[in-house]
């Protein structure tokens, strides 16, 4: 791995670091839907070029090229949750744009153009894990997140330090959403939806289980209406292969995110029910929200019912209506699921970077980060 050049003291919470993921990673084999590992899960039945890269680059850091302004040099402060990620050229990505060369090797640190800070190694002690300060000339941080506040602790101390923000908030310098639709171009139309084969009703899997939670809350409701499958540790086991095929049996799935927060809207939406695909019952931010990112008929919201004894009627209804319940799947015929990746949210960052100087740089980011 990269030389990091740690004192005990980074070595010790770099040890608790992997204590935590090692936790995280055999929570993860009994089934983690929630796990902050999500985000880079390769995805292997997926066409497109992330799928391609994220299979097809074994090399842990992209092709060493000489530093020029067209080709900046990013060191990642930390690989994301100390968990390395192929990277790819960006230019593989986007046909046409230029490259960066992106290392996680600290001994650039002094000549690296942007360096980027993924808040989860960095949040136990900010003040002895971020990168020494005063910074090399013109160099730019840029603040990079893919969780919801909760789990970004002391964000204060960060005020003040980063030139650009990055994470899955839209009003990021660098936008980097855990899903996108896209026009399905040429890419081959979607298999018509085989209702026989949707022998469930609705499905959820959850490994965060948090009494008291908005979603627990909720469904603890609507399972009295209704029966409801769930998976994840104390309950069903989920198959570990073909995660997706199995919820592709149900005819809805609950994409209940774990916290509420705007634009919060992660791989439970886009992996889960959109691209399985079953219809998503969204509990998150609100209806408007999601209406930005997907068609306004392609999901149901929790809110749009009084109550979930009203949802859990609804949902028997469109149960019994086959003609309504397609067509919750129209936008497949003109659009397709896309999921975000780390390499392809870096090379987001070397984009941006290259565009020049102007950002919006949030002035506290733990008070924009909320
Ligand atoms: C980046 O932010 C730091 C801290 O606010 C500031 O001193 C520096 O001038 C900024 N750099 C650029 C290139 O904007
Ligand atoms: C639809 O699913 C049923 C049940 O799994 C299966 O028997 C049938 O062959 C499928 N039909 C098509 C066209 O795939």
């Amino acid at each position: 791995m990269e030389g990091l050049q740690c004192s005990w003291r980074h070595c010790l919470s770099g040890l608790l670091v992997q204590l935590l993921l090692a936790i995280c990673f055999f929570s993860y084999l009994r089934v983690s839907w929630d796990c902050p590992k999500e985000y880079p899960r390769p995805e292997p039945s997926s066409s497109d070029a992330i799928a391609r890269v994220l299979h097809g680059s074994p090399a842990l850091v992209s092709t060493p090229q000489p530093s020029t302004p067209q080709n900046l040099l990013i060191l990642l402060w930390t690989w994301p949750f100390n968990n390395p990620v192929p990277l790819s050229r960006c230019s593989d990505l986007r046909p046409g744009t230029a490259d960066c060369q992106i290392t996680a090797n600290r001994k650039v640190y002094r000549r690296a153009d942007a360096v980027i800070v993924h808040h989860w190694e960095v949040g136990f002690s900010p003040k002895i894990q971020l990168p020494p300060s005063p910074r090399p000339t013109s160099q730019r941080w840029v603040w990079f997140t893919m969780e919801p506040p909760e789990n970004c602790p002391k964000m204060r101390a960060l005020d003040g330090l980063f030139n650009l923000t990055m994470s899955y908030r839209s009003d990021s310098d660098i936008f980097t959403p855990y899903g996108w639709l896209v026009p399905r171009g040429d890419q081959p139309i979607a298999p018509p939806l085989n209702l026989s084969a949707k022998t469930g009703l609705v499905a959820w899997a959850v490994s965060n289980w948090r009494e008291g939670s908005a979603r627990v809350r909720y469904y603890n409701q609507l399972r009295l209406h209704l029966p409801v499958d769930v998976y994840g540790k104390g309950h069903r086991p989920l198959p570990r292969q073909g995660m997706q095929q199995h919820l592709a049996q149900y005819k809805f799935y609950l994409a209940f995110e774990n916290s509420q927060h705007p634009d919060y809207i992660t791989e439970k939406l886009w992996k889960n029910a959109l691209q399985a695909p079953a219809v998503p019952v969204v509990l998150g931010p609100s209806r408007s929200n999601y209406e930005r990112f997907l068609p306004p008929d392609a999901f149901i919201h929790v809110d749009d019912f009084p109550s979930p004894q009203v949802l859990a009627q609804h949902l028997l209804a469109l149960d019994k209506d086959d003609a309504r319940y397609l067509r919750f799947f129209r936008w497949r015929e003109t659009l397709r699921v896309v999921s975000g990746s780390w390499a392809l949210a870096f090379c987001k960052a070397c984009w941006r970077l290259q565009e020049g100087p102007r950002y919006q740089t949030v002035a506290s980011i733990a008070t924009w980060f909320t």
